[in-house]
C-alpha cells in the first residue's frame, strides 16, 4: 500500500525518486510528492492529488535540486487523496520531512495532545501527527527525536524522514514492508523492490522493529532504542526488464504473455528425473500432518481452492479455504498435525501475513507459497515453496496466480508421492501435462481475437455471471474478479451446479453468462446446466475444448482454449478469463494497470 522511494548520493535525487516510483505506480496512484534537500537550504517539495503524471509534470515546471530527496505514491487511508494530504509532510518552519505508510492507529489522541501544545496541522492525515511529534522531541539529534516519538505511537507503518540539517535518511519498520538497496557512494530505500532495481541489486529487508540510519556510504541498522543489529545483505536475482512493460501497451497485457515462461521458472529443476515425481526443497514431513489448511486473499485464495481440489485429490488429505480476513478472527482450531498453507505474491498481505501468525500461535505446522523474497511472511513461515512469477506491476494478478496454481500442482504431487496416495503412472502423466503447459498457453492466447470480439459485444453490458465446476469453479471466481477489478462491471460467480438454487433467477438476455465447459468428469452435466440457461433466453460465452464440435450448439459465443489434463486444466482455461477482462476494460478505455480504489498490496486491514 503507498510506495515510497528515498534516495541520497551523487545523482540528482529528483530524477531516482520519480524514476523509481513509476515502478511502484502500482503500490498506490491516487496522489504524489516528493521532497528534495538543496544543501543547506530549506527543503524543496512538490505534491499533486492525482496520478504519478500530474507530479511529474509539476516537477518540469519547478526542477527540484539536489541529492538527498524522498518521494512517495498515495493509496489514501485517512483524508481525501487532495495536495495537501499528499506526502511527504512538512514541519511548520519547513525544514523536517516526513514519508509514511500505514496507519497510526493512535494519532487522534496524539493530535489532540500536540494542537493543546500549539501545533498547527495542515492535512486530514494521521501521518502528520508523526511529523509534529518528532518536531516536538527534536532538540538537534533527529535520530533520538525519530526514537523518542516512535515510543509514543502505535501501528503498522514504513516511515522515511529527513531533515535540513543532516545528510542522513532515517527509515523505520513496524509491519509495513521496506527495502534499503546498496550502491557505490549512494544508497536508496524503497517500500519495494522494483524501484531499486535499475541501480542496485545489493539489498538489505528491514525487519519489524527496525530503524536505518542511511547515509551516502553507511548504513546502520538498529532497533528502536539505539542497539545495532547486524542484517544480511540479499542478491535480487530479478532484472530490471522485468520490471518494464517492454513495448506491451500494460503491463497486465504483457504479464498475461509472459505466463508460460512463467511456468518454466516455477518448475525449474523441481521434476524428478524419473518423470514421476517432484522435488521440493522442504523441512514438512508429510508423515506428521493429517490436515490441510489454506488461507489467502483475493486471486491468491483462489489459487488455494484449486490447491484444495489438487491436494485432496492427490494426497488424500482433508483441506479447507478460508480468507485470511476470516480466518484470523475466528478462532480456527488448528494443531501441530495442521499444514497450514498461506499463498501471496507480495508476502505482505497484513491479513494473510496474521493468519500465519495465528497458526503459529497453535503450533500448526506452516509453509508459505510466495513470490517475493525476502517479504515478512517468508521470515516467519517454516517453509517457503517460491513460485518465481518475477515482479508483478499490473495491480491486478495474471502471472503470479499462474504459478501458484503451478506451486499447488508440485505440491499436490510431492505430498502424494510422499503418502503413498499417488500412482508412478497418474503423477507421470499429471507431470507430462504439467510440462506440456506452456505450449498450451501459448495456444491458449491464441483466442485473443475471439475474445476481444466478444468483449466488444458485451463491453456495455451491466452483469455478467461466471460458472465453473468442480477444480475450474475457482477459475470461474478468479475470472469474474479480473473482470470486476479492471472493468467495473458486476461479476458474480458459482459453482455450476448451484446456479439453480437460485442465481437462475437472474438469468435474462441482459446478462451474459460465462460458463466454463472444457472437457472434464462433470462436463455432460455443464452441458446439460448450458441447456437450463439458454431455456430462460440467457447468453451463453462457453469456454471449450478446441474439438468441441457439438457444443457449438448450445452456446451463443464460443471461446477455445486447448484440452489438457482435468486436474492441470485451471491453468489453461484462466488465460482466455484473463483475456476476456483485459479487453473489455480496454474497450471501456479503463486504465487497466492502476484501476481505481485497488493497490497492489493491501498492508493495512
Ligand atoms: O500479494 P497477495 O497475493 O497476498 O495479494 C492478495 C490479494 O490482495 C490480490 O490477489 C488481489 O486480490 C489482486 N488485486 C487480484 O488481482
Amino acid at each position: 500500500m503507498c510506495g515510497i522511494v528515498g534516495y541520497i548520493g551523487h545523482r540528482q535525487a529528483a530524477d531516482v525518486i520519480l524514476d523509481g516510483l513509476k515502478r511502484l505506480e502500482y503500490r498506490g496512484y491516487d496522489s504524489a510528492g516528493m521532497v528534495v534537500s538543496p544543501q543547506g537550504a530549506n527543503l524543496n517539495l512538490v505534491k499533486r492529488a492525482g496520478k504519478l503524471g500530474v507530479l511529474a509534470e509539476a516537477v518540469k515546471t519547478t526542477p527540484l535540486k539536489g541529492t538527498l530527496g524522498l518521494g512517495h505514491t498515495r493509496w489514501a487511508t485517512h483524508g481525501k487523496p487532495t495536495d495537501i494530504n499528499a506526502h511527504p509532510h512538512l514541519s511548520e518552519d519547513g525544514r523536517l520531512a516526513v514519508i509514511h505508510n500505514g496507519i497510526i492507529e493512535n494519532y487522534l489522541p496524539l493530535k489532540k495532545q500536540l494542537l493543546a501544545k500549539g501545533h498547527v496541522f495542515a492535512s486530514d492525515t494521521d501521518t502528520e501527527v508523526l511529523v509534529h511529534l518528532i518536531e516536538e522531541h527534536y532538540g538537534g539529534d533527529l535520530v533520538a527525536a525519530v526514537r523518542a516519538a516512535l515510543v509514543e505511537v502505535s501501528g503498522a507503518y514504513a516511515l522515511v524522514v529527513f531533515h535540513a540539517d543532516y545528510e542522513l535518511i532515517v527509515a523505520a519498520r513496524a509491519t509495513s514492508p521496506m527495502v534499503i538497496g546498496i550502491g557505490k557512494n549512494e544508497n536508496f530505500v524503497a517500500s519495494d523492490v522494483p524501484a531499486l532495481l535499475p541501480y542496485t541489486r545489493k539489498v538489505v529487508f528491514l525487519h519489524d522493529g527496525d530503524m536505518a540510519l542511511i547515509s551516502r556510504d553507511e548504513i546502520t541498522v538498529t532497533d528502536f532504542v539505539g542497539q545495532v543489529l547486524e542484517r544480511e545483505v540479499s542478491n535480487i536475482d530479478w532484472d530490471a526488464e522485468a520490471a518494464e512493460k517492454s513495448g506491451y501497451p500494460h503491463y497486465m497485457l504483457k504479464e498475461i504473455y509472459e505466463q508460460a515462461s512463467v511456468l518454466q521458472q516455477t518448475f525449474g529443476g523441481r521434476f524428478a528425473a524419473n518423470g514421476s515425481d517432484v522435488a521440493l526443497d522442504l523441512t514438512l514431513n508429510p508423515a506428521l500432518i493429517d490436515r490441510v489448511v489454506i488461507t489467502a486473499a483475493g486471486t491468491a485464495s483462489y489459487a488455494g481452492m484449486v490447491g484444495e481440489y489438487l491436494i485432496e485429490k492427490l494426497a488424500r488429505l482433508p483441506v479447507e479455504v478460508e480468507v485470511a480476513s476470516e480466518f484470523r478472527y475466528r478462532e480456527p482450531v488448528l494443531n501441530e498435525r495442521t499444514l497450514c498453507v498461506v499463498v501471496s505474491q507480495s508476502g505482505e498481505t497484513i491479513d494473510t501475513l496474521e493468519a500465519l501468525r495465528e497458526a503459529k500461535r497453535q503450533g500448526a505446522k506452516t509453509l508459505a507459497i510466495l513470490n517475493v523474497k525476502g517479504s515478512s511472511i517468508s521470515r516467519e513461515v517454516d517453509d517457503v515453496l517460491y513460485i518465481h512469477a518475477g515482479p508483478e506491476i499490473g495491480v491486478a494478478s495474471t502471472k503470479a496466480y499462474m504459478a501458484m496454481l503451478a506451486a499447488f500442482e508440485l505440491l499436490a504431487i510431492w505430498l502424494g508421492r510422499h503418502r503413498g496416495t499417488l500412482s508412478d503412472e497418474r503423477a507421470a502423466e499429471i507431470i507430462r501435462a504439467l510440462r506440456h503447459t506452456p505450449v498450451l498457453i501459448e495456444q491458449a492466447l491464441e483466442s485473443r481475437e475471439q475474445i476481444a470480439q466478444i468483449a466488444e459485444a458485451f463491453k456495455g453490458y451491466n452483469d455478467y455471471l461466471f460458472l465453473g465446476r468442480g477444480i475450474n469453479f475457482p477459475t470461474a471466481l478468479e475470472g469474474a474478479l479480473k473482470l470486476k477489478e479492471i472493468s467495473y462491471i458486476h461479476a458474480e460467480a458459482y459453482a455450476t451446479g448451484e446456479m439453480k438454487h437460485g442465481p437462475i433467477a437472474l438469468i435474462d438476455d441482459d446478462m451474459p453468462v460465462v460458463t466454463i465447459a472444457t472437457k472434464s468428469s462433470l462436463y455432460e452435466k455443464t452441458v446439460s446446466n448450458i441447456q437450463e440457461v439458454k431455456a430462460r433466453d440467457g447468453i451463453v460465452i462457453a469456454l471449450i475444448n478446441e474439438a468441441d464440435e457439438e457444443i457449438k450448439n448450445h452456446i451463443d459465443y464460443a471461446i477455445s482454449v486447448p484440452e489438457t489434463d482435468e486436474l492441470v486444466s485451471p491453468l489453461v482455461n484462466v488465460v482466455a478469463l484473463q483475456l476476456l477482462a483485459y479487453e473489455t476494460a480496454e474497450r471501456l478505455g479503463l486504465d487497466v494497470d492502476q484501476p481505481r480504489n485497488l493497490a497492489k498490496s493491501v498492508t493495512v486491514e
